[in-house]
């Protein structure tokens, strides 16, 4: 058998498509674009990428994109300054905080002072809140793809079991949570798991958000399981690679999400719509 490969590039182009459409709605009416401001602290270069795609993104759907590039050796201080001017300035709809953070900020410090309605990240921990409790604040963009991904595909997580392989504040956390929001039946995973392949082979959709190359591998899934692998993982050779073995999960599994060109793009295009949701509420809130 061989699993089908879910599309997230085509999928999340769709999502942009109507972000863009929404964006030109709300221009019309409120007299300018959506506007997303992305802070980045130092050179991580990783990072550097993902505001690159962040910013090519914003361009394509109308939304204004404003960069703070910030020097390594910024203090928190001077971090939280800059934050409280955009949460003051209205015509900033998005706030986005890149991380990591050098080690001297204090990231949840960052977080807990982005004003939530511009919290397009939905981070922070009054989104986080109204996530698990079934609100309808601004969702975490990875794992809100991940659900977008599986309704795309018309997989109902519906009496499903959801096992989430990583338990991250950004990636498995979120994740398990809006799983168990769409009915699935959720197990979370970590580094102290045991028999975590027992666990695994009971999985109809499998969440792999651990950061390691290689570490899926076909024995650990069930047949025609779903596996979605959120693995950026860069190998010596320069390759980027998921957390699943690809070529022998995808003779196991039933849908298998590539990396690059599955999880990555989803993420950018849950920011479009996100940053597009976020300028619509401010708007009709005024
Ligand atoms: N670093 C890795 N993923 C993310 C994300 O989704 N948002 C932000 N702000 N930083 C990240």
């Amino acid at each position: 058998m061989s699993a089908k490969i879910i599309d997230g590039k085509a999928i999340a182009a769709f999502i942009k498509e109507n972000a863009a459409k929404d964006a030109a709605e709300l221009t019309k009416k409120i007299g300018r674009h959506p506007c997303l401001a992305v802070i980045i602290v130092g050179e991580d270069p990783a990072s550097r990428v993902y505001v690159n795609n962040k910013k090519k993104a914003c361009e394509a759907c109308g939304i204004t994109s404003l960069e703070y590039a910030l020097p390594e050796q910024t203090t928190e201080g001077e971090l939280l300054d800059r934050i409280a001017a955009l949460n003051g300035d209205d015509t900033v709809d998005g706030i986005l905080c890149q991380l990591p953070l050098p080690k001297h900020i204090n990231e949840e410090k960052v977080i807990e002072a982005i004003d939530p309605a511009k919290d397009v990240d939905g981070f922070h921990p009054v989104n986080v809140g109204k996530m698990v409790t079934g609100g309808d604040g601004l969702l975490p963009c990875t794992p809100a793809g991940l659900v977008e991904m599986l309704r795309y595909e018309g997989i109902d997580p519906e009496g499903k079991r959801c096992v989430v392989i990583g338990r991250s504040n950004i990636v498995g956390k979120p994740a398990a949570i809006l799983m168990q929001r769409a009915n699935a039946t959720v197990t979370v995973c970590h580094s102290k798991t045991r028999n975590l392949k027992e666990i695994l082979l009971q999985a109809d959709i499998i969440v792999a958000s651990v950061g390691k190359p290689h570490f899926l591998t076909a024995d650990m899934v069930k047949p025609g399981a779903v596996v979605l692998d959120v693995g950026i993982n860069r190998l010596p050779d320069k390759t980027l690679v998921g957390d699943a073995e690809f070529a022998e999960v995808s003779e196991v599994a039933g849908w298998i999400t590539p990396v690059p060109g599955g999880v990555g793009p989803m993420t950018v295009a849950m920011l479009m719509k996100n940053t597009v949701a976020a300028a619509c509420r401010r708007a009709a809130a005024r």
